[in-house]
C-alpha cells in the first residue's frame, strides 16, 4: 500500500460541515433559478445552458441530494423538494434506451424507499433492475451500453446494484445471474491487471468473442479514463456488498490501489492518467469526488483494519481537497455549482473544466457518509 499522509477527521469535520451547507445553498439557488431543471453540466460556471446531453443519466443526482440533505437536517421543505423531483423519474423504470437505470432509480426511489419501506416505491426499483436486466447479451455475457449491442462501458458497474437490488427483493435467481455475469465480464476483459481500466469493450454478436477495448470518453483506447476507473472502484464494491462475490471486492481493491498511486497528492485526478503532461492534462474533479464516496463504500466492507483505514483516509484526503480554495465554488463568487474543474466529454468538449451533476453529487454523498457516521 502506498503511504499517505494521516488526515485527521476531527480537524477536518468543521470544514465539511460548512462544505454541506455550501451544497444546500447552491442546491437551493438552482431550483429557485430553474424549477423542475435536472442539471448536468455548467457553461461558464452557470447551469441550464447545456446545448448538447449526450445521452440522459444525470436526473436522480438533483433529487439524491435533497434526499441526503433532508436525511441530515430532518428539514421538511428538503423531503418536499426530493419527493417532488423523484416522482417525476418513475416512467424512466421502462426506459430502454439507457445504461443508467441504478444511477437514476437507487439514488432516488432507493433512498425514498429506505425511509418508508412502501411497497410502491419497491415495485419501482424492481422494475427498473427488470428493465436493465433487458440490455444483456447471453453471447458474450454483458448487459450492452446505450451505444450498441456490441458494446460494454464500465460505467454500467455502478449501474448493475440495481439488477442484484431487483434480485434480493424478488427472489428471483436469473436476475442475480445476469448482475453477476455483467460483473464477472467487466472484470474479465475491461479492468485490466494492473487495476486499471478501460471505458469500453467490443464484442463480436455472433460468437459473443471479446474483441478490443476502446474508449469514448478517454484518452486513447489503452489509456485509464479516470472517471471510469472510479464507477469500477465503486460499483464493484456495491457489487460485492449486494451479493457477497469476494471476486469484487478483490477488483474494487485493485481498482482503489490503481487510483491512489497514481494521482499524487491531494489524490484528485487528471481527467486521463495517461494524458501526456501539458494543456490537455486538467483535472477531473467529479472522479476525485466518486473515489471520495466508493473508498469509504470499500473501508465499510473490508475485513483488514489496517486496509480499511488506508482507505478511509485517501477518502478524507480527496475531501480535504475538494473543500480547498481550488476545487470548491464557495471560493469563486458568481460560480453555480459545487465543485469547479469536472469533465464531461473531453473529446466532445462538453462540459470541460465546468461543475458537473455528477460531481456535485458523489461530492455531496462523499461528505454525507462522514457527517451521517459522526451522528
Ligand atoms: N456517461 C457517464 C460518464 O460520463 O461518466
Amino acid at each position: 500500500m502506498p503511504i499517505l499522509h494521516p488526515v485527521s477527521r476531527d480537524a477536518l469535520l468543521p470544514k465539511l460541515q460548512d462544505a454541506f451547507d455550501f451544497a444546500q445553498r447552491q442546491v437551493r439557488a438552482v431550483v429557485d433559478a430553474h424549477p423542475d431543471y435536472s442539471p448536468m453540466y455548467t457553461v461558464k460556471g452557470k447551469w441550464a445552458q447545456e446545448k448538447d446531453l449526450w445521452t440522459h443519466w444525470c436526473e436522480g443526482f438533483f433529487p439524491s441530494q435533497m434526499w441526503m440533505f433532508h436525511d441530515l437536517t430532518r428539514d421538511p421543505k428538503w423531503r418536499g423538494l426530493a419527493e417532488r423531483y423523484t416522482v417525476k423519474l418513475e416512467p424512466r423504470k421502462d426506459d430502454r434506451n439507457v445504461h443508467d437505470l441504478g444511477f437514476i432509480f437507487l439514488n432516488t426511489y432507493g433512498r425514498w424507499y429506505l425511509l418508508t419501506r412502501d411497497r410502491q416505491l419497491r415495485d419501482v426499483i424492481v422494475q427498473a433492475g427488470r428493465t436493465l436486466a433487458l440490455r444483456f447479451k447471453e453471447k458474450g455475457e454483458y448487459l450492452c451500453s446505450f451505444i450498441g449491442p456490441d458494446s460494454l462501458f464500465i460505467d454500467i458497474m455502478m449501474n448493475v446494484p440495481v439488477i442484484f437490488w431487483a434480485a434480493l427483493e424478488t427472489g428471483d435467481e436469473n436476475l442475480m445471474s445476469v448482475a453477476s455475469r455483467h460483473c464477472l465480464t467487466s472484470r474479465k476483459y475491461i479492468v485490466r491487471g494492473d487495476g486499471s481500466a478501460s471505458h469500453e469493450g467490443m464484442f463480436d454478436l455472433n460468437t459473443g468473442e471479446f474483441l478490443r477495448q476502446s474508449t469514448h470518453q478517454g484518452y486513447r483506447s489503452d489509456s485509464c479514463w479516470v472517471r471510469g476507473l472510479t464507477w469500477a472502484l465503486y460499483g464493484f464494491a456495491t457489487s460485492y456488498r449486494l451479493s457477497g462475490d469476494a471476486r469484487f471486492l478483490e477488483t474494487s481493491q485493485a481498482c482503489a490501489d490503481y487510483y491512489i498511486a497514481h494521482c499524487g497528492e491531494g489524490l484528485v485526478p487528471p481527467w486521463d492518467f495517461d494524458v501526456p503532461e501539458g494543456p490537455e492534462r486538467i483535472w477531473d474533479s467529479s472522479a476525485g469526488a466518486i473515489a471520495a464516496s466508493g473508498l469509504q463504500e470499500l473501508a465499510d466492507l473490508i475485513p483488514c483494519p489496517e486496509k480499511s483505514r488506508h482507505y478511509r483516509n485517501a477518502a478524507l484526503t480527496i475531501l480535504n481537497s475538494l473543500t480547498s480554495e481550488s476545487f470548491l465554488a464557495r471560493y469563486h463568487p458568481g460560480q453555480e455549482g459545487l465543485l469547479l474543474h469536472g469533465v464531461y466529454h473531453k473529446n466532445k468538449g462538453l462540459g470541460v473544466d465546468e461543475s458537473v451533476a455528477w460531481g456535485d453529487h458523489f461530492f455531496v454523498e462523499a461528505l454525507y457518509r462522514v457527517l451521517k457516521a459522526e451522528g
